[in-house]
C-alpha cells in the first residue's frame, strides 16, 4: 500500500474552491462539510439551483470548455469528478484546467490496478485515464481514490419499498466506504496545500470488505427487517436495468464491472489519517439512512 502523503496545514485564509458534482450523493456531503470551513465555495451546476448562503452557483457542464473557463475564474482549488463513461469529451475541460492551473483534487477509484495495462472494466478505465490525462497536462493532481460508495445502495430503495428481496448482479467484495467519510477526507485535502502532496493517491476505504449479500443483511438489521439478496445472472440484470430506462452504455459498464471487477481486500486508515476519525462501518451508514429505505421513525 502506498504511504499517505503528509500535507502541512495551510494558514486559514479564505480560498475559492470549485466543486463539481455538487448535486450528487458525494457532492451534497462535501458541500455540507465545506460550508463550516473558511473557504469561498463555488459550484458548477448543469441546472440552476436556488440560492444557498455562502455558496455561489455557476451554470456549466464538464464537457463544455467555455462554461468551465468561466467557472474557473478566480478559483484556487478544484474538486473534480468525471461522471462520464469515457474520457473523449474531457479534452476541453483538461485544456481549461491546464490554462488556469488551479490545484486539482480528483476523485478516482481504489479499483485501479497500477500494474495493469487495461483496467478491469470501463468505469475503472475512465478513472485511470483521467488520472493520466490530468498528469500529462502538467496539473499534478491530488488523487483521492475512493472505494465503492455506500450511497450506491440507495439504488435498492425502490425494491425494498416493494418487498424484502434485493435482486441484482452480484459483485466482488470490497470495503464499501461512507460517502460522508470520503467528503470529510476531501475537505481536509481541499483546504490544505503542500508542495510534495500531489504524488501518491489517497486510498479511501471503509473498515471491512463486504459483498452484496452482506450489505443487504446489514441494511435489514438497521431497518428491523429480514432482507436478502438474490443474485441475478448478467443477462437478466442487463435486461432489467434497460427496462428500468437506464442508458445502455451505463448498463453495459455496470454489468461488465459486476463480472470482471476482482475481489478487493484493501482496507486502509487513510480516512482516519485525514479526518482524525475512523472510517464508519456500513452498519452505521445504514442506521443513518434508514428513512431513505422507508424505515418509519
Ligand atoms: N459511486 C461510487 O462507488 C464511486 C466510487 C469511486 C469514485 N466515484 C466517483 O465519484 C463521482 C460522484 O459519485 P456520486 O455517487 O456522487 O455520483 P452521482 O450521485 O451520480 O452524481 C453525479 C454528479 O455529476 C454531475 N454531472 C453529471 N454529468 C455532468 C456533466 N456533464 N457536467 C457537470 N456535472 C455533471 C451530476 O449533476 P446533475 O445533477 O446535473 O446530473 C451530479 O452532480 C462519480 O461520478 C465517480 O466518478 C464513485
Amino acid at each position: 500500500m502506498p504511504d499517505t502523503p503528509s500535507i502541512p496545514p495551510v494558514p486559514a485564509r479564505s480560498r475559492t474552491v470549485l466543486v463539481t458534482g455538487a448535486t450528487g450523493n458525494l457532492g451534497r456531503e462535501l458541500l455540507a462539510r465545506l460550508h463550516a470551513r473558511p473557504a469561498a465555495v463555488r459550484r458548477l451546476d448543469r441546472r440552476p439551483v436556488g440560492p444557498r448562503p455562502g455558496v455561489e452557483s455557476v451554470r456549466g457542464d464538464l464537457t463544455d470548455g467555455g462554461s468551465v473557463r468561466a467557472a474557473l475564474d478566480g478559483v484556487d482549488t478544484v474538486f473534480l469528478i468525471w461522471p462520464l463513461l469515457d474520457t473523449a469529451p474531457a479534452g476541453p475541460l483538461i485544456a481549461e484546467l491546464a490554462a488556469a492551473a488551479p490545484r486539482v483534487v480528483y476523485l478516482s477509484s481504489t479499483a485501479i490496478d497500477d500494474d495493469a495495462v487495461r483496467q478491469s472494466d470501463p468505469i475503472v478505465q475512465v478513472h485511470a485515464d483521467m488520472e493520466r490525462l490530468l498528469r500529462d497536462a502538467g496539473l499534478r493532481p491530488t488523487v483521492l481514490r475512493s472505494d465503492t460508495l455506500a450511497s450506491n445502495t440507495l439504488g435498492w430503495a425502490a425494491q425494498l419499498r416493494a418487498g424484502d428481496v434485493v435482486r441484482g448482479p452480484d459483485t466482488a467484495r470490497t470495503a464499501v466506504v461512507d460517502e460522508g467519510d470520503v467528503a470529510a477526507a476531501a475537505v481536509e485535502v481541499l483546504l490544505r496545500r503542500g508542495d510534495d502532496a500531489d504524488r501518491t493517491p489517497y486510498l479511501l476505504t471503509g473498515p471491512e470488505p463486504l459483498g452484496r449479500a452482506d450489505q443487504v443483511a446489514i441494511l435489514g438489521a438497521a431497518l428491523g427487517r429480514e432482507l436478502r439478496f438474490e443474485p441475478v445472472p448478467a443477462d437478466a440484470a442487463r435486461a432489467r436495468m434497460l427496462a428500468d430506462g437506464r442508458p445502455e452504455r451505463l448498463v453495459d459498464a455496470l454489468v461488465t464491472a459486476s463480472l470482471r471487477r476482482p475481489e478487493s481486500r484493501l482496507v486502509t486508515d487513510h480516512v482516519e489519517r485525514l479526518t482524525g476519525m475512523p472510517a464508519r462501518s456500513f452498519a452505521q451508514w445504514a442506521v443513518g439512512h434508514g428513512a431513505e429505505f422507508g424505515r418509519r421513525p
